[in-house]
């Protein structure tokens, strides 16, 4: 059983830093570390066609100024040196999330990577950053009202594939979400796309959620039996 669309909500990387006596931004410099190398590790061996990744809420602006700056300087330094590296590789990003929350420098970064890697044709890796679900779903409903009142569409042509449509990206369903640290929540992430996903919550704190352990997460998902709502 293949998955399709795989997505990860990032967590544990404060508790991870926690434990070991560290400061809060160790477990985010860790996890980043983690996180490209989860990246390589799903596109090489072709594990996932499309990877959808939870860095950054819009609820986490309410988090210690100091936190989410230095979240924001390691999220520009990365996006920054990915950039060669992911069009090598052939990895596709793409970003979902409200931008008018995010600085210039954050969103030019954005754009370029983007931009430099959109005629990729291998792994397509969705970061969602000062993401928020319901807020993807309010944005999808006024571009569709506003299609309706320029007369572009009728309401009859309003359908399930449409919505999809006009989300922030048109992805597919999610096949399997990991959630790490333990907490067993989806926290507003992806709601429209995950509608038939698997869920799977380990309690290993992101950084340590390494190749072996998403093996054995895979592992977990081939045993699942998904029928959609069918009886087999
Ligand atoms: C959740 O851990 C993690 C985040 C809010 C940030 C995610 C960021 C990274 C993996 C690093 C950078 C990523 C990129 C793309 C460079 P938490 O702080 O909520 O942990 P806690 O629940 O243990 O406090």
């Amino acid at each position: 059983m293949n998955i399709n669309h795989l997505a990860i909500i990032v967590d544990g990387n404060g508790r991870w830093a926690k434990k070991r006596g560290l400061i809060r931004s160790e477990g985010h410099k860790a996890g980043a570390k983690n996180l490209e190398k989860l990246i390589l590790y799903i596109s090489r061996n072709k594990l996932a066609n499309y990877l959808s990744l939870y860095v950054f809420s819009t609820e986490n602006f309410a988090r210690d100024e100091k936190e989410v700056n230095y979240l924001m300087e390691l999220f520009l330094k990365w996006f920054k040196t990915v950039k060669d590296k992911y069009s090598k590789e052939n990895i596709k990003i793409l970003f979902s999330g409200n931008k008018d929350l995010l600085n210039r420098e954050i969103v030019d970064a954005i754009k370029k990577l983007e931009e430099n890697t959109k005629n990729n044709t291998g792994l397509v890796v969705n970061f969602c950053l000062s993401y928020g679900g319901r807020e993807e779903i309010t944005t999808m409903a006024k571009k569709i009202s506003q299609k309706v009142l320029d007369g572009k569409i009728n309401i009859e042509d309003i359908n399930e594939k449409l919505v999809s449509e006009n989300m922030y990206y048109e992805l597919p369903d999610i096949d399997f979400l990991i959630r790490t640290s333990g907490e067993n929540r989806i926290s507003n992430f992806m709601l429209w796309q995950i509608s038939y996903a698997e869920f799977y919550f380990p309690m290993t704190y992101f950084p340590d959620f390494d190749e072996k352990c998403l093996d054995e997460a895979i592992k977990e998902y081939q045993k699942r039996d998904r029928r959609f709502g069918k009886i087999k």
